[in-house]
């Protein structure tokens, strides 16, 4: 019946399948009515939630019986009371895809239901992304007798959880509690309760199949079977698809085609014929235009969706940005108010205004503590100004404490009329907003301290040419931790400085700029240390082995000190060393030829460096008669099932702000100005000091003190350096009398060198302190002396023996064993570049099946192939 329902489909247009699918949207069960809205559907584009439902005890069970065969997001089962299996409600369910999953993570969850016995979901075939979770389910059985990795299609990413339920010790098995089961029932490994077994693809061929096709195995012809193909082996003729499926074949992504329903990609042409609109953005072929869109007839009659985004759009938190995702002109005006938004919102921006190249109206970003710069803007080139504030200004940034920077580098956005507004950005420098004026284009436009203000922006930085910048080095680097070592800093800053911050996050690729996911107020995605003291050392630890990683360092000085300071580094790059990885994951095994057993594995959750090979090494193991009870459970029952969830033990959580330089304990205000006073001694500026002066050079140089110039060839304004003149001439009788000029110079080069010294030093203390460990090396040869290897002076390279595989390969396929004896495995995974660089072994016990089973084995392999063909 089922083989001619397929051939009719695949015979029939496209339009007459999708019509034949009974086509629902996302549907939450609370109630037994609720039900009628499930009956009919056989396609859920959405999730299916069954939730608090009470089923009373005389329920008509055919009630419950839905045509469902795929659910394209997630499904949910919680809470539920009289529920005794799912088979009732899901006879036919085949795939959950996961394309929008619970809380982000979860495609299949089963929490806390009170009387279920059994999942029952006997015809689910794939679990196609995201993890799985069944917990806290008092009564129910037949979980550990699930093959979940065979229905984790996509392995790695994907991880399941199950724990709380009734313990297998006290479930029935597979085959029922009755030995008497003829041996095809004995041998029932996997099932969904009794006498239900999981329905498997086997593949045609492993053996002798090429190695690319890994475990998914190969056609007789040797060509690799497709994992997403879940009705055969081939990914040229499948009519049911993990992922997307195209013109009768399966595959990873719609390309230059329509996605629709989340599981097929079709032409334009052929979404218009289904009398549905194919949407530009997104590529999705959808029977309503979203919101900022409005919906036009194009030439040939067919629906169209026409992207508008007209009126102001006021962004004050992240819902606020939905209407503008896609947009690239803005007809109209756009205002950014982030007053008091705690969440990261600067990556939300990045991806709804990163296509924005034109505003007609103004733009106006106030109030907005979180921004340091409007880089988000990546593409606008021109803000038209057709409407402006108070009949003036197009652009208006007012009150923004942490922006430090316009627009993008190598970006100029056109003002087309109008001109420009900023006041009250404390860290956003003077100059950096007169560049703007060749912005602006209409006449007459020059930009007037009353529109911005020198004294309202900028204030709390060092500004224009003089900002000086910190050159950081690499010291050393291991694993884990890695040294930095900056520049001296000159001594008329020394006495400024509160210390350093060290900015740094994982960066895969080096193209992160400073500027990348920054929020004003911390919870970005940098990490920060602080390192308060003038100590040009630093050492970061607890880094992940083998990342690379960016970083800049950032000096700290009191803010509200008169001359402002704040250094910045580059933005530079490092990369952690390798180390010993982690065991490899999902360790499985299965002998269905009684004098082998393959085995297969997940890489290991931490790599920590390149896998260059697998080591499989395996020893019969003699069971104790305890273990021999447990383990003659199933046939190989799968040891990993009770892995604790995959937990991505993150070492550090993303950094929160921090303390700031404002905070009062970080510097004593009284010593800092007296250190300060120290190198005005020795330099003075020849200019007046500004407002913002961080600029200071010697009196007069050391060799014109030498000639004995007059002073007044030397300094050409002497307002400043005159004091500091008079007091050298003036005092004259503590030393040499006849030369006075050269001996008094000689006593300032001599104290100068003196401070010189004394800040070097104080920026140079506990060196030992930033010390790297490294691990000894390799010794040359195996025979070295025990009190050599104590002192660390080097470490033996231990033997593992075993069979090594190339470390992108996770299979092995163990032969010539004798039949129906356990067998323990062992593998590790070993990184390049470590000495010992082999993880500890992940370990599996597995039994070979006898030769009599061996060919029921594999009638029974075959006849569940058919069962899931037909
Ligand atoms: C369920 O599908 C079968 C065919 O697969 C059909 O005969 C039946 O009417 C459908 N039931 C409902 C309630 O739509
Ligand atoms: C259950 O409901 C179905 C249809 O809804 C009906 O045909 C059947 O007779 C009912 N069974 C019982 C036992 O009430
Ligand atoms: C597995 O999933 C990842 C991420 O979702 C995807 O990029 C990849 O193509 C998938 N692989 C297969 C074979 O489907
Ligand atoms: C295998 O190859 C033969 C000869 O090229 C071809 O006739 C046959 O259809 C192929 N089988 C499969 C399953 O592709
Ligand atoms: C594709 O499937 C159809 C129907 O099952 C079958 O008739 C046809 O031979 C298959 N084609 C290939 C190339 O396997
Ligand atoms: C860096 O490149 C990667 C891959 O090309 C991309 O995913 C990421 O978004 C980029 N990051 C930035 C900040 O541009
Ligand atoms: C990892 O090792 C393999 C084999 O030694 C080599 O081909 C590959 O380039 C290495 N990859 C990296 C990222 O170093
Ligand atoms: C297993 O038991 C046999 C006999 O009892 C013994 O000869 C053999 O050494 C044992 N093997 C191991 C690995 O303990
Ligand atoms: C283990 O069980 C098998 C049969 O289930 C039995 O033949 C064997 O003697 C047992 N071994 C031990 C050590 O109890
Ligand atoms: C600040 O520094 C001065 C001079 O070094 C010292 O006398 C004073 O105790 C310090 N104050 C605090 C609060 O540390
Ligand atoms: C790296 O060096 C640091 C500092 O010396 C040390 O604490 C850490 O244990 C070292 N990491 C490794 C993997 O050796």
């Amino acid at each position: 019946m089922w083989r001619s329902l397929f051939g009719l489909l695949l015979l029939c247009p496209l339009a007459a399948i999708i019509r034949a699918e009974n086509i629902c949207r996302s549907i939450e069960v609370r109630k037994l009515s609720d039900f009628d809205q499930l009956r009919n559907c056989s396609l859920v584009v959405g999730h299916v939630s069954i939730a608090n439902l009470q089923l009373p005890g005389n329920v008509n069970l055919t009630q419950l019986q839905t045509n469902v065969t795929e659910i394209t997001d997630y499904l949910l089962i919680y809470h539920t009371t009289g529920l005794l299996t799912a088979e009732y409600i899901f006879p036919k369910l085949r795939l959950i895809r996961g394309r929008e999953l619970l809380f982000n993570q979860y495609s299949f969850v089963v929490y806390e239901n009170r009387n279920l016995r059994e999942l029952g979901l006997l015809q689910l075939l794939r679990i196609q992304n995201g993890k799985i979770r069944i917990e806290n389910n008092p009564t129910l059985c037949y979980v550990d007798t699930i093959d979940w990795v065979y229905l984790l299609g996509n392995s790695t990413t994907q991880h399941f959880s199950i724990r709380g339920n009734r313990s297998p010790n006290h479930c029935p098995l597979c085959n029922g509690l009755d030995a008497d089961y003829d041996y095809l029932h004995k041998n029932m490994a996997y099932c969904w309760r009794i006498l239900a077994p999981q329905l498997k693809l086997t593949r045609p061929k492993v053996e002798g199949c090429p190695a690319s096709c890994g475990r998914f195995g190969c056609d007789v012809n040797g060509t690799c079977c497709d994992h997403n193909c879940l009705t055969g082996c081939s990914s040229q003729n499948c009519t049911l698809c993990g992922n997307y499926q195209r013109n009768g074949r399966c595959v990873n992504q719609c390309i230059a085609s329509y996605e629709l329903n989340k599981r097929l990609c079709i032409g334009s042409k052929e979404c218009q014929q289904l009398n549905l609109i194919p949407l530009a953005q997104g590529l999705r072929c959808v029977d309503q235009c979203p919101k900022n869109h409005k919906p036009i007839i194009d030439a040939n009659g067919g629906k169209q969706c026409d992207l508008e985004c007209r009126g102001l759009y006021h962004v004050k938190r992240i819902e606020d940005l939905k209407p503008l995702r896609d947009c690239v002109s803005i007809q109209g005006s756009l205002i950014i108010e982030l007053v008091d938004i705690k969440e990261p919102i600067v990556k939300a921006l990045e991806q709804a205004l990163g296509n924005i190249k034109e505003i007609t109206g103004y733009l106006k970003v106030i109030h907005s503590t979180p921004l340091m710069s409007l880089t988000f803007l990546s593409n606008l080139d021109t803000i038209r100004g057709d409407e402006l504030i108070e009949t003036k200004y197009a652009l208006y940034v007012v009150n923004n404490y942490h922006l430090e920077h316009i627009w993008p580098t190598n970006r100029q956005v056109a003002i087309q009329h109008g001109t420009i507004f900023f006041h009250l950005n404390p860290r956003l420098c003077y100059e950096k907003i007169l560049n703007l004026q060749p912005a602006l284009k209409s006449l007459k436009t020059e930009i007037s301290v009353a529109d911005v203000s020198p004294n309202s922006n900028g204030e709390r930085m060092i500004c224009g040419e003089d900002v000086s910048t910190l050159d950081p080095q690499i010291q050393d680097i291991n694993a884990t931790a890695v040294s930095i070592v900056l520049d001296f800093v000159k001594y008329e800053y020394v006495g400024n400085l509160i210390g350093y911050t060290y900015h740094y996050m994982e960066a895969p690729k080096r193209n992160i700029t400073m500027y990348d996911g920054r929020h004003g107020c911390g919870h970005d995605n940098w990490l920060m240390d602080v390192s308060i003291g003038k100590n040009r050392r630093h050492m970061i630890s607890n880094l992940k082995p083998y990342t690379q990683y960016a970083y800049f360092v950032k000096s700290m000085s009191p803010w509200d000190y008169h001359r402002q300071m704040e250094a910045y580094s580059k933005i530079q790059y490092f990369r952690t060393l390798p180390s010993k990885p982690s065991p490899p994951r999902r360790l499985y095994g299965i002998s269905e030829i009684h004098t082998q057993i393959m085995v297969h594995w997940w890489p290991p959750q931490r790599p920590n460096g390149n896998i260059t090979k697998y080591i499989i090494d395996y020893e019969l193991h003699n069971l104790t008669s305890e273990e021999n009870k447990t383990k003659s459970y199933g046939m190989e029952k799968p040891l990993f099932i009770n892995d604790p969830p995959n937990c991505e033990c993150n070492d550090q959580e993303p950094y929160y702000s921090g303390p700031q330089p404002e905070v009062e304990k970080y510097f004593n205000k009284t010593q800092t100005t007296y250190e300060e006073a120290l190198p005005n001694l020795i330099y003075v500026s020849r200019r007046r000091p500004p407002v913002k002066q961080d600029k200071f050079e010697k009196v007069v140089d050391f060799t014109d003190l030498i000639s004995g110039r007059p002073m007044s060839q030397v300094v050409e304004n002497p307002t400043t350096t005159t004091t500091t003149t008079t007091t050298t001439t003036e005092a004259p009788s503590s030393a040499n009398v006849t030369k006075p000029r050269e001996v008094t110079a000689e006593l300032y080069e001599i104290f100068r060198l003196q401070v010189e010294e004394r800040t070097r030093n104080i920026q140079d203390m506990d060196q030992e302190k930033f010390r790297i460990l490294h691990d000894p090396p390799k010794c040359h040869s195996s025979d070295v002396s025990v009190a050599n290897q104590l002192e660390q002076k080097c470490v033996v390279e231990e033997e593992i023996k075993g069979f090594v595989v190339p470390g992108n390969q996770q299979y092995y396929n163990m032969t010539n064993l004798l039949q129906n004896q356990y067998y323990r495995i062992y593998v590790r995974a070993c990184v390049d570049g470590v000495v010992n660089g082999c993880s500890n072994p992940a370990i599996l016990t597995v039994r070979t099946i006898s030769a009599e089973v061996e060919p029921i084995v594999a009638e029974n392999k075959r006849l569940q192939q058919m069962n899931k063909l037909f």
